[in-house]
C-alpha cells in the first residue's frame, strides 16, 4: 500500500533516502518556533479542525484559522506537493493579524477531484474561486480575500485574477510566472536535475546549496513540511494528480492568455522572486513587475524556488506590511467568524523522531522503485 503512494517529500522534487541536506539540524523548526513565540504543538492544533467543502466537482479540505479581525489571506500552494508544504511557521505568523485559509489543490492530499474535465490552471481557478464562495470566503474592500500563491498556486492565483478580479483585495505572488512570449524556462541542466536519477540533485536545485541560507531555506522546507505532513495526517500526493499539474503549468506557460491580461489585473500585488531561482528564474517575476498596474516586486538574495522559506520571518513581515497598506487603503475589515481555537503552547516534540519516521517511509518508499 505505502508503495503506491509518493511521499511528500519525493515530489516536492526532495531526495528520496537521502535524509537531509548537509549541516540541517531536525530540531531546528522547532528552535525557530520557539524563538518567535509559536505554537509547539506538533499535532498542530491551532489549524483548528479539518474542513470539508463540494465546490465545482471537488470535495475539497481545507483549513481557516487565526485573527479574524484581520484581513483573509488563502494559501495556494504549488507543484505536486499538498499544504503541508507551509510547514508551521509561515501559517502561525500570518495568522496572528490575518484570517488564514489553507486547502489541498483537486486531486490532492485531501482534497477528492470528482470532475471529468481535465484539469487546467483555469480549472484549478475556478474550483478554488467556487470552494472561497461556499466556505463563506467574501467580502468588501479590505475584507475580500488575498490571494498567496506560491509557485504553480501563483499561477492559480493570477488565473483567478485574470477571471473574478473584483472578488480579491491583493495578491502575492512567489517564485512564478504569467506563461506567454517573455517566459524564461528554466534551463536544460535544470531541468535534468528536477529529473534525472531519484531526486537526488532536485533539493540543489530548488534551494541554493552553496549558500549558508539556502541551505537552512532547505532544512527548513524539509522539516517543516514533515511536521506538518504528521500533524495533518495528509502527507501523500497523488501522483496521477500531481502529472496532470505538470501538464497544467505547462499549458499555462505556453499560453498567451495570462500574460495578455496583466495590464488589466489592476489588484496591488506583491511580486517576489528568489534572487537564485533556477525552476522558475527571476525574470518572470520582472515581467510581472513590468505589466501588472500596481505591482511592486522584491528578490531575496541567495533564494533560490522556495525563497519564502529562507527567512521565514521576514517573507512573513514583509506580506503583513503589504496587507496593511490594503487594509489601509480600503477602511476597515469585516470578515466571517472563524471556528479556530487560539493557538496553544506545548511542550517540544521531539523533531528527531518526527522526522525519522518520514524518512522511514521515505526510504521504504525509495526501496520499491
Ligand atoms: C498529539 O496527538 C497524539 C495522538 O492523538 C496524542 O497522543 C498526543 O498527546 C498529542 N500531543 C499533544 C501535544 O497534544
Ligand atoms: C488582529 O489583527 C489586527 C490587524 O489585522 C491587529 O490590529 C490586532 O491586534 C490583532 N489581534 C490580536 C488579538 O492579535
Ligand atoms: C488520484 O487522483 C486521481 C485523479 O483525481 C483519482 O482518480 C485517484 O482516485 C486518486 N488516487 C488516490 C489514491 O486518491
Ligand atoms: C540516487 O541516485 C544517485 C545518483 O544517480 C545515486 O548515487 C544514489 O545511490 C541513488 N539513491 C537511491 C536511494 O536510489
Ligand atoms: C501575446 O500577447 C502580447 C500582449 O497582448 C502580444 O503583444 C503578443 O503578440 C502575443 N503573442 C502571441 C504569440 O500571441
Ligand atoms: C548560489 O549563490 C551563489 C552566491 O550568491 C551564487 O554565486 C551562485 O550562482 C548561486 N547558485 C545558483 C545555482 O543559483
Amino acid at each position: 500500500m505505502m508503495a503506491r503512494r509518493l511521499p511528500l517529500l519525493l515530489l516536492a522534487g526532495l531526495a528520496a533516502g537521502q535524509g537531509l541536506p548537509p549541516g540541517c539540524n531536525p530540531d531546528s523548526v522547532g528552535e525557530q518556533l520557539a524563538e518567535l513565540g509559536l505554537s509547539l504543538d506538533p499535532n498542530a492544533t491551532w489549524t483548528g479542525p479539518l474542513l470539508k467543502a463540494e465546490a465545482d466537482d471537488v470535495d475539497f479540505a481545507y483549513f481557516e484559522f487565526g485573527n479574524a479581525s484581520g484581513p483573509t489571506v488563502v494559501l495556494i500552494n504549488g507543484f505536486g506537493t499538498t499544504m503541508a508544504e507551509w510547514g508551521p511557521i509561515l501559517p502561525q505568523l500570518l495568522a496572528q493579524d490575518s484570517h488564514v485559509f489553507m486547502f489541498d489543490n483537486p486531486g490532492q492530499g485531501l482534497s477528492i477531484d470528482y470532475s471529468q474535465e481535465p484539469l487546467t490552471i483555469e480549472r484549478m481557478a475556478a474550483a478554488t474561486t467556487a470552494l472561497l464562495e461556499a466556505a463563506g470566503i467574501t467580502g468588501d474592500g479590505a475584507g475580500k480575500p488575498i490571494l498567496l500563491g506560491w509557485s504553480m498556486g501563483g499561477m492559480v492565483a493570477l488565473s483567478m485574477a485574470q477571471q473574478w478580479a473584483d472578488k480579491w483585495s491583493g495578491l502575492v505572488l512567489v517564485d512564478t510566472a504569467a506563461g506567454g512570449p517573455d517566459m524564461v524556462l528554466p534551463d536544460a541542466a535544470t531541468v535534468e536535475a528536477l529529473t534525472c536519477c531519484n531526486g537526488t540533485e532536485a533539493n540543489q536545485v530548488l534551494f541554493n546549496y552553496s549558500t549558508p541560507a539556502g541551505l537552512a531555506g532547505a532544512c527548513t522546507f524539509e522539516v517543516g513540511a514533515g511536521w506538518m505532513s504528521m500533524a495533518l495526517g495528509d502527507w501523500y500526493p497523488n501522483a496521477t494528480t500531481s502529472a496532470a499539474q505538470a501538464e497544467a503549468a505547462y499549458a499555462f506557460e505556453q499560453s498567451n492568455s495570462t500574460y495578455a491580461a496583466l495590464p488589466a489585473i489592476a489588484l496591488p500585488t506583491q511580486v517576489v522572486a528568489g534572487a537564485d531561482d533556477l525552476v522558475i528564474p527571476p525574470e518572470n517575476a520582472q515581467t510581472l513587475a513590468d505589466r501588472l498596474p500596481d505591482a511592486q516586486l522584491y528578490e531575496i538574495p541567495d533564494a533560490g524556488h522556495g525563497a519564502w522559506v529562507q527567512d521565514t520571518a521576514d517573507f512573513a513581515s514583509r506580506v503583513k506590511e503589504f496587507l496593511a497598506t490594503l487594509a489601509d487603503a480600503d477602511g476597515p475589515v469585516v470578515t466571517p467568524a472563524l471556528a479556530a481555537a487560539p493557538p496553544t503552547s506545548a511542550a517540544p516534540p521531539a523533531f528527531g523522531r518526527t522526522w525519522l519516521a518520514i524518512a522511514a517511509v521515505t526510504v521504504a518508499f525509495a526501496a520499491t522503485l
